[in-house]
């Protein structure tokens, strides 16, 4: 009798185990990927977890244009309170100064069947030392770095290509004249300093000192859109943290216009301490204004949903 039980227990899960591996490496749709990008798995495929699905809004645009900078009440709300000091600063004009000095494209509309594009994004995290992930992330076509990460003296570990840099103007730095310097405005003054660094060179405080320059080809400047931070924070990060880090809007971003994702230099290292590859940290960058271990659990899910690959480092 206790034969027959345990018989029929390992007969069910071996059922159960088949019918996972069907559902998760075989059901067709994955024989619909063909018909979304050129690659073996495309991000904007269905997935079968509501999760996903739910909270992946192609809609929501990326990126400020002259043609989709007006914000709706609930966006401009949401961006307004982000910002400690109330600036007076008229929204309209300051974006019609913007797009007097930098690229008014809608980018990143080619998505379909005939490409695969492979992005790597690269966060500071301390793991990356000694990780030797250098040539892998160069191999990738976009490598999106976060503020001051640099790769001069890191090359064997971080790489060296950089198509996009996301920066504020308290995190600025110089990049060369391939790179797309990507704006997060998490403050209207945030828009007036990218002005200012370009032009006057004015602004030399925010809350604290910043750079009055910076060193970018400004045919290459990109500006996130405030509902698209928005976004992030509400409906990836259900407002975990004061607003998302740079890091994270970054893996959205790639999300959104990327079509195979790879995140390195992301959380903890080995010993579970979250410093930076290239300086000793002396704060705690798993708490803080951001939530670093929901981004990181969020980033996690992604990777258990097959829509990013995270490379842990050492
Ligand atoms: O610290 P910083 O914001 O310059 O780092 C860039 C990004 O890298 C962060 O926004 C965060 O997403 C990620 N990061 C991380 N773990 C660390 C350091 C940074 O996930 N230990």
């Amino acid at each position: 009798m206790q034969v027959c039980y345990r018989y029929c227990y390992l007969t069910m899960v071996t059922c159960v185990i088949m019918v996972c591996m069907y559902l998760v490496f075989l059901s067709p749709a994955d024989e619909l990927t063909e018909d979304i990008c050129a690659c073996k798995h495309c991000v904007r495929q269905q997935s079968r977890s509501t999760w996903f699905n739910e909270l992946y809004d192609l809609s929501i645009p990326p990126l400020l244009t002259r043609e989709n900078y007006m914000l709706s009440g609930d966006v401009y709300k949401y961006w307004k309170d982000l910002q400690k000091n109330t600036n007076e600063a008229n929204y309209t004009e300051v974006v019609e100064r913007l797009f007097s000095l930098f690229p008014d494209n809608e980018h990143y509309l080619d998505a379909g069947p005939a490409r695969c594009r492979i992005c790597a994004v690269v966060g500071n995290s301390g793991n990356l030392k000694g990780s030797q992930y250098g040539h892998l992330i160069d191999l990738h076509d976009f490598v999106i770095r976060i503020n001051k990460g640099p790769t001069e003296g890191y090359e064997k570990d971080v790489g060296s290509k950089t198509t996009h840099r996301f920066i504020y103007p308290e995190s600025a730095m110089d990049v060369d004249n391939t790179t797309h310097l990507v704006l997060s405005p998490f403050k209207i003054l945030d828009m007036e300093w990218l002005i200012s660094a370009f032009t006057t060179k004015n602004i030399t405080r925010t809350y604290k000192k910043v750079r009055p320059s910076v060193n970018a080809n400004r045919h290459k400047v990109m500006i996130l859109h405030p509902a698209f931070i928005k976004y992030v924070h509400e409906i990836w990060l259900l407002k975990h943290g004061k607003y998302p880090s740079t890091g994270f809007l970054a893996i959205i971003f790639a999300l959104h216009i990327c079509d195979q994702i790879s995140a390195f230099g992301f959380g903890a290292d080995q010993y579970g301490n979250w410093y930076h590859y290239f300086e000793k940290t002396a704060y705690n960058l798993r708490t803080g204004a951001h939530s670093g271990s929901f981004e990181f659990d969020t980033m996690m899910q992604l990777y258990l949903e097959y829509k990013i690959q995270v490379f842990r480092g050492r």
